[in-house]
């Protein structure tokens, strides 16, 4: 029997026991109480995604990426009204090819200034770093956990480029304010969308709003490819220049089954490229960035492709999951708050916000909600100062907000999956917190 013949009958044979993955959160048991755990996240799977990633594994012509990739940067792009993307093999990378390219085509230079929040996600800061840029940090507010943006004009100086904004699980801060600051100042608005995919300011895609955007596929997000990442925009140079950077730093821009084309899609494949040698040279191999090797699995387009078909659903989901776990936690627990959206914004929320009053409840209540199998996560890394990694760029103490997230900021999932019984089980074990006395 071939290897296509017995994966096939695999197949066949566990479709008809049960879902393929009953880890997998569509695809699973009902919620037991006596035993199910709620996952702040994970995969909104059914038996789609691993079959169109077997397909591909079987049947496409190349493992690494090519045609499964592209269609998905294409769908993503017509989805999300960008011009185009490109997908690379995680957020992070994302991020860093991102701000790689944007610094080499709109010409900054060593030492120019990209504000950004201190809390949040270290790999949002890091490329930065990477580029030899300045991030220079602003404080957050604790309405809502964004950066204080009343704070963010007294940090603009001569050498500031950009403001880079990652909405606080996925609820933006006032995205018209932003977008004034930059057209005020010359700052190029760029967002760290990895965890606001489908988030939405004045009806319109956040991305709307900034010259380039990132996103991330990890099982933490709103799709997932496994792993996995994307950068958008509207200006075209500026995807092929973060495709050269993820693609060995190669000048060529050929994608998809244009690979495979004699000539290229510059139908001069083969052409005197390069200054200093006069002969013949294949435009595959010409180098005109110092550049990484960040590309995704064919495999993983595949998966994104039908993720992309699910994403209505799990925006609408998340936000009822969300609106549902806030009104239990404020209505059972003393002493909390969950952020809210602002009235312009309809935020698809990445999990639940929940600020404590003080670090005696967040401790109690993060025990409580582990031992009895509800998944809890910190809000990141709080200020980012306060890491080892990090500390050197500024004094962490100048952020007073930022230092009280570790203290009092945790969250919760709400995931799509999460259904009756998953409100029902939260509920009755929030019913039984009872705060003591701090030791
Ligand atoms: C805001 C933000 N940016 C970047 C990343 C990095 O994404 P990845 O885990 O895909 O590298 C994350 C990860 O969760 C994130 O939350």
């Amino acid at each position: 029997m071939s290897l296509t013949e017995d994966l096939a009958r695999f197949i066949e044979d566990a479709g008809q026991k049960q879902a393929l993955f009953p880890y997998l959160y569509a695809a699973r048991a009902p919620f037991d109480p006596k035993k199910s755990a709620v996952y702040y996240s994970g995969p909104y799977w059914t038996d789609e995604e691993p079959r169109a990633a077997i397909e591909c594994l079987l049947t496409g012509k190349w493992l690494s990426t090519g045609e499964h990739v592209h269609r998905f940067e294409n769908a993503f792009s017509r989805m999300h009204d960008f011009t185009a993307s490109v997908m690379v093999n995680s957020g992070s990378s994302a991020n860093l090819v991102m701000i790689s390219a944007l610094k080499k085509h709109l010409g900054w230079a060593d030492g120019d200034e990209v504000i950004v929040s201190v809390v949040g996600f270290p790999t949002t800061v890091s490329p930065l770093m990477q580029n030899n840029l300045v991030p220079v940090f602003v404080d957050i507010t604790m309405d809502d956990l964004n950066f204080d943006l009343s704070l963010i004009e007294a940090r603009i100086t001569p050498r500031t480029r950009a403001i880079l904004v990652s909405p606080v699980l996925g609820n933006p801060p006032d995205f018209d304010v932003l977008a004034d600051l930059c057209a005020r100042h010359g700052l190029t608005f760029v967002l760290d969308g990895c965890d606001s995919l489908g988030s939405r300011w004045r009806d319109k895609h956040l991305s709307d709003y900034a010259f380039a955007t990132s996103c991330s596929f990890y099982p933490a997000h709103h799709i997932t490819t496994g792993e996995g990442g994307m950068v958008s925009s509207h200006d075209e140079k500026l995807i092929d220049l973060a495709r050269s950077f993820a693609w060995w730093g190669r000048d060529c821009y050929c994608v998809g089954s244009a690979n495979l084309l004699p000539e290229g899609t510059c139908k001069n494949r083969f052409s005197k490229w390069l200054n200093h040698y006069d002969g013949v040279m294949d435009h595959k191999f010409v180098f005109t960035n110092v550049g990484y090797n960040l590309k995704p699995l064919d495999l993983q387009g595949a998966i994104g492709l039908v993720q992309l078909g699910k994403l209505d659903e799990i925006h609408a989901k998340r936000r009822v999951a969300k609106d549902r776990l806030a009104a239990l936690v404020q209505a059972r627990i003393p002493g909390v708050r969950v952020p809210g959206e602002l009235p312009d914004a309809c935020t698809s929320w990445f999990g639940v916000p929940i600020i404590c009053d003080d670090n005696t409840l967040k401790t109690q209540l993060v025990r409580h909600l582990e031992s009895n199998r509800v998944q809890t996560r910190n809000y990141f890394a709080g200020n980012i100062l306060l890491h080892p990694a990090y500390a050197h760029l500024d004094d962490q103490s100048r952020y007073p907000n930022a230092n009280l997230v570790l203290d009092r900021v945790f969250f919760i999932g709400c995931h799509p999956s999460y259904d009756e019984a998953v409100f029902d089980y939260v509920d009755d074990v929030l019913s039984k917190f009872v705060l003591r006395p701090a030791d």
